[in-house]
């Protein structure tokens, strides 16, 4: 492992003023969010709609990275020019999301881990060969009664942080995700208090098994109460507690933090992370890796004005705009628009 890459990598990803689009929807992921504003669930649907977001030229001075998903990785603009080069060439590092979906923990019903390891070493290859820089793991931990165990934490750290090490192996920056879902009826103490266990359980078995921290980040769930809590959410409340949460459980020599947006709706995910910047300094990095904050906008105008690929590209430069501002502390409330969000996130 080169710890000079890795570390340059990180900071990279997390510089100021930057940010990272996680386009990484598996074909199944992407599909639902087609069917669901009537966009039809093909191939070259999937290429195009990802042709809009890469190739928007406001993504160029904003997005530090890209998280793609294989069928993604391999394509093409209409003109030819690969995804990967085209990422390149505009200063956007390329990622690969590399878990391959989640599995029942036998003996913890309800519970799951997810798979991907065995293989992992000669893909991992075959992505940094074709230009990858950083890749990402994502785990999920639900809250419920009795939920999440230890065990099962237990068991996704165990992953992630085998996940991490073979990644640097490849002088690829691993982004360790353990999303504690936004689903349920918890409140937000309970998610305070499961965030903290999982960071301190991941963090241990990163050490243990010798990943080089100031060359792997996290990507994180905020600390917010379940969205069939009914309880509101306060920005200030929740970057009180999600910096509190980070600052005292996550190694301030790590390469960085950023964000998944969970499923809130844009504004809040936006305000949320404006109340987290705000709250600076912070040891590390920190910024946005949002998936449907970003793109939930952009999909549905694009579904309803097909031909209008300028008219997409400007709503995307519209999301970016507020995501870097929001990174940056600066978020101005009048920029929000109307909220649409597209469903769950499935592997
Ligand atoms: O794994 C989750 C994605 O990378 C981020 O997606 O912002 O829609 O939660 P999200």
């Amino acid at each position: 492992m080169n710890e000079q890459i890795l570390k340059t990598t990180a900071k990279y990803l997390v510089a100021d003023g930057k940010g990272i689009l996680a386009a990484d929807e598996s074909t199944a992921s992407a599909n639902k969010r087609f069917a669901l504003v009537h966009v039809d669930e093909t191939e070259e649907n999937r290429r195009a709609y990802r042709e809009i977001l890469i190739t928007t030229p406001e993504a160029r001075g904003i997005l530090s990275g890209i998280i793609f998903y294989d069928e993604t990785f391999w394509q093409s603009t209409a003109d030819g020019k690969s995804f990967i080069s085209y990422c390149v060439d505009a200063g956007i590092l390329p990622g690969i999301k590399v878990d391959e979906g989640l599995v029942e923990l036998p003996g913890f019903p309800g519970e799951k881990i997810t798979k991907g390891l065995d293989a992992l070493p000669p893909r991992m290859e075959k992505y940094r060969d074709a230009g990858a820089k950083f890749a990402k793991w994502r785990a999920v931990i639900a809250i419920g009664p009795g939920t999440p165990t230890d065990e099962l934490i237990r068991a996704n750290a165990f992953i992630l942080a085998r996940y991490a090490r073979i990644c640097q192996d490849y002088d690829i920056v691993p982004i360790v995700e353990p999303e504690v879902l936004f689903d349920g009826t918890h409140t937000i103490e309970e998610c305070d208090a499961v965030m903290v266990r999982v960071y301190d359980t991941l963090f241990a078995f990163m050490k243990e098994l010798r990943v080089y921290l100031p060359g792997a980040i996290l990507k994180t769930s905020m600390v917010i109460p379940g969205k069939d809590s009914g309880i509101a959410m306060d920005p200030k409340d929740v970057a009180e507690r999600t910096v509190r949460a980070l600052h005292d459980h996550v190694p301030h020599e790590l390469g960085g933090v950023v964000f998944l947006s969970g499923g809130q709706t844009p504004t809040q995910a936006f305000l949320n992370l404006d109340a987290i910047a705000k709250k600076s300094p912070h040891p590390w990095g920190v910024t946005f890796s949002f998936s449907r904050a970003l793109q939930d906008p952009v999909l549905k105008y694009w579904s309803e004005h097909r031909n209008d690929t300028n008219g997409a590209m400007d709503v995307f430069a519209h999301q970016l705009k507020i995501a870097v501002d929001a990174r940056n502390g600066k978020l101005e409330t009048s920029a929000l628009g109307d909220d649409f969000v597209s469903g769950s996130q499935d592997l």
